[in-house]
């Protein structure tokens, strides 16, 4: 027997909660049988215009819309707070778990069948699916795609250029004038930022995962087969609607093990770790830290794109998209997986090919050997750590040094290009304070800058590490999301000046070398540390939120609590 369709416990009641459910939807001259039974398809929209990345989305959600009606569908859009990287302080993260809420309780406090995630800038994809997740009803994501490629004195430019181009102005390398040249032709086109950072790595997530048509990755923002492929979208949803295909069918543990497997191969974002690791909380999916580590282990660096490698992601669309990319692994996937359009990957990547092998390159002969993400462990890290090798430099995957502690972020800006600072190459940087609850919403830092006097003399990398994250746009030896964080007590909070690290990436290591008894006589001194905040969002996030290797999710946000609502509201 047909399912009846949820939509129905609203607009197909009889007596007063009917007539006031379908009578104010009509003040938008929607004709009465539009409400007897058609699918009824939310458009979930992150629009905004603080959200540079998102804001072409009312233009793309028209083709999404024609898609929906074409199918025979009724599409519903609306808004949902929007996440821009570059505009909200202090970071965009501190609301992707309040971005998952609104999403939740709009899917399920209304009448509707389906829904289509509209999302773009980082976080407004993890905040999506989570919140879809913890509902369950099917959906499915168009993602914007990434901005044209930038120019810049007739070479290629993207997000990743900014941290070069800081460190080139602070060196004096690069004059101001150029830097405002520079900047001018950075974003040449509606779209999200144009490296493998963490919107194009969420984009693959989505495709790796199923919860997108294949190809949604890597379709420039500005091509119009991005509204081909959005209005696509819009007619398969509705088919998903009959279908009851719901993300809980999509997202099995061999989903979670491809989009892992997939962001290896890519050489994507550090932050994918954190978000992958919140959705798989959604929706009860048992994943860790280490499967990140052991999946991704021999998984070698296929598509040559920056941070990790030279290219584009526009680059990456007229090579084959992630299609070609999957072909090329295969192997190592698992390709029965069922995704939205109702195939399996297999299925899928039968007209898959490689069109460009300098962009998209083949298992045999790889751009790197190694690739994905190691996770440390050691006295530091407790609960673990990240590292992306192929955007670190190979000679300081082994390093013992000498830390130089920065208490919080203020600290690092206040005293890093201090001549006096006794700091020099083999140093290690580390920065407290940057965790979840220690600067809520665990802001982009990690890849703290170098001091001026060592980019003088042309020193272009070092070991860095702190509780924090890094923009996936950055690159360098940098050490990542250590648990416990500082602001948990964990034993980064005891580090000090001129205590020695060691680091061993070959060996998954992360050791403070401390006596273990002065290890513990440091911690016993170490006071709780009370919740700054007294109200607010904020309030509620220091309260709750996770540490990292969990998916810096809530604690109470873990699972999902269905599509059931059985009150009316009058
Ligand atoms: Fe939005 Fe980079 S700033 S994707
Ligand atoms: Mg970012």
């Amino acid at each position: 027997m047909k399912k009846k369709l949820r939509s129905q416990e609203w607009f197909g009641k009889k007596g007063k909660d009917g007539f006031i459910y379908r009578a104010w939807m009509k003040n938008q001259g929607i004709p009465n049988d539009e409400f007897l039974g058609k699918p009824v398809i939310g458009i979930c929209n992150t629009w905004s215009e603080l959200t540079p990345c998102n804001a072409h989305f009312r233009e793309l959600a028209e083709s999404v819309k024609r898609g929906i009606i074409e199918s025979g569908g009724l599409p519903l859009e609306f808004p949902v707070m929007s996440l821009g990287e570059t505009l909200i302080k202090p970071t965009a993260m501190l609301y992707r778990n309040l971005v998952s809420m609104d999403v939740e309780e709009s899917i399920r406090a209304n009448p509707l069948d389906g829904v289509v995630l509209m999302c773009g800038c980082d976080k407004t994809t993890p905040a999506l699916v989570m919140g879809a997740c913890s509902v369950d009803i099917p959906s499915i994501v168009v993602s914007g795609g990434a901005m044209l490629t930038g120019k810049y004195e007739g070479r290629n430019i993207g997000t990743s250029d900014i941290w070069r181009f800081s460190e080139s102005v602070r060196s004096g390398i690069m004059t101001e004038e150029e830097l405002n040249l520079a900047e001018a032709g950075m974003c040449r086109s509606r779209g999200h930022c144009a490296v493998m950072g963490t919107a194009s790595s969420m984009a693959c997530m989505v495709e790796a995962l199923g919860l997108s048509l294949p190809g949604n990755a890597a379709i420039p923002a500005a091509d119009s087969n991005r509204k081909v492929l959005a209005q696509l979208t819009g007619r398969r949803i509705v088919e998903m609607v009959k279908e009851d295909l719901k993300p809980s069918t999509i997202l099995t543990r061999q989903a979670f093990e491809n989009a892992i497997k997939v962001n290896a191969a890519i050489g994507g974002s550090t932050n994918f770790v954190i978000h992958l690791l919140a959705i798989a909380g959604r929706v009860g999916i048992p994943l860790c830290m280490e499967d990140f580590d052991h999946l991704s282990d021999n998984i070698p660096l296929i598509a040559n794109l920056q941070p990790s490698g030279e290219y584009f992601m526009e680059d990456l669309y007229y090579a084959g998209g992630l299609p070609a990319v999957m072909k090329e692994i295969k192997k190592i996937l698992h390709v029965d997986c069922i995704t939205s359009n109702g195939k399996t990957i297999e299925e899928n990547l039968i007209y898959a090919k490689t069109l460009n092998k300098s962009v998209v390159s083949s298992v045999e002969n790889p751009f790197k050997k190694h690739s994905g993400i190691a996770v440390l462990k050691g006295n530091l890290c407790e609960f673990g750590a990240i590292i992306k090798p192929s955007a670190a430099d190979p000679y300081l995957m082994q390093h013992t040094g000498r830390a130089i502690v920065f208490e919080n972020i203020e600290d690092y800006k206040l005293r890093i290009d201090d001549p006096e600072l006794p700091v020099d190459e083999n140093s290690v940087l580390v920065l407290k304070n940057v965790g979840p609850k220690g600067y809520p919403g665990m802001p982009e830092v990690g890849n703290m800058g170098l001091p001026k006097k060592l980019l003088e003399k042309g020193i272009t990398d070092m070991v860095r590490i702190s509780d924090g994250r890094m923009s996936g746009t950055g690159f360098g030896t940098v050490i990542l999301h250590v648990s416990p964080e500082t602001a948990d007590n964990g034993v980064i909070a005891i580090v000090q000046d001129g205590d020695l690290i060691q680091l061993d990436v070959a060996k998954r290591q992360l050791n403070l070398l401390v006596e273990k008894e002065e290890i513990a006589r440091r911690r016993t001194a170490l006071a709780a540390i009370p919740n700054p905040f007294s109200r607010g969002y904020v309030r509620l996030f220091v309260e709750h939120v996770e540490q990292a290797h969990l998916g810096a999710d809530f604690d109470f946000l873990k699972g999902g609590s269905g599509s059931e609502v059985s009150r009316d509201s009058h």
